[in-house]
């Protein structure tokens, strides 16, 4: 599956990403993806490898002009809370997104959000789809309101992706902002 947009293509990664994606993940830019960090390009090939089976869900963002990748998209469908796994229809989807930093700036975000939300609603059965997004984190924020998602509240201290040294938590506190099918535009 690709989706195109004007200056993009969003399509499954290849093993021959190796090098773009680890660009951007040798250094992920905010806590909620510090386990994505890889460490080496043989670790980004070994990632690679876990996802070019992934061809529905998840993306490489791909500049149309020299087919470089400059960042990521994915969403897979859940339930919405709190039921989980009891044969609800699996309708709610909350997208992760991350450019090269190099790209931002740039509407490339925008351009690619949303043209996977078009496509999570209009292909995929999305009912609604909510973002998490860090307190200080005004970019994804943005992003977020651009896409006409609405803010629904504040969770304070939600989460923990990092420790300080000596091991304890460092707790963030998150954002949640939403968009429902029958509000999308
Ligand atoms: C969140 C993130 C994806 C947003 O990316 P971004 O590049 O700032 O977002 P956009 O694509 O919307 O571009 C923003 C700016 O590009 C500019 N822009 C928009 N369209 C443009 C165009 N066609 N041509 C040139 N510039 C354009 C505008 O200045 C726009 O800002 P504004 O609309 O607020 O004025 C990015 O900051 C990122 O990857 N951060 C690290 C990972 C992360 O935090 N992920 C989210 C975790 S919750």
């Amino acid at each position: 599956m690709t989706i195109e947009t004007e200056r993009l293509f969003l399509r499954p990664f290849r093993e021959s990403d190796a090098n773009d994606v680890f660009e951007y993940l040798a250094e992920p830019e905010v806590n909620c993806f510090a386990s994505m960090k890889l460490h080496s390009l043989e670790e980004a090939m070994r990632e690679m490898k876990k996802r070019m089976g992934e061809t529905g869900f998840y993306f490489a963002v791909v500049l149309k002009e020299n087919e470089k990748v400059i960042g990521e998209i994915e969403a897979y469908p859940e339930s919405d809370e709190p039921r989980d796994d009891d044969g609800s229809p699996k309708d709610t989807f909350s997208p992760c997104w991350m450019l090269n930093k190099a790209y931002q700036g740039k509407g490339y975000a925008y351009e690619a959000a949303h043209a996977f939300f078009d496509y999570l609603f209009k292909e995929k059965g999305a009912r609604r789809i909510y973002a998490y997004t860090e307190d200080y984190n005004v970019a994804s924020q943005r992003l977020c309101e651009k896409l006409g998602m609405r803010r629904e509240g504040l969770f304070i201290e939600f989460v923990s992706f990092v420790g300080k040294p000596d091991g304890t938590p460092i707790y963030e506190n998150t954002y949640q902002y939403a968009v429902l099918k029958r509000e999308w535009r």
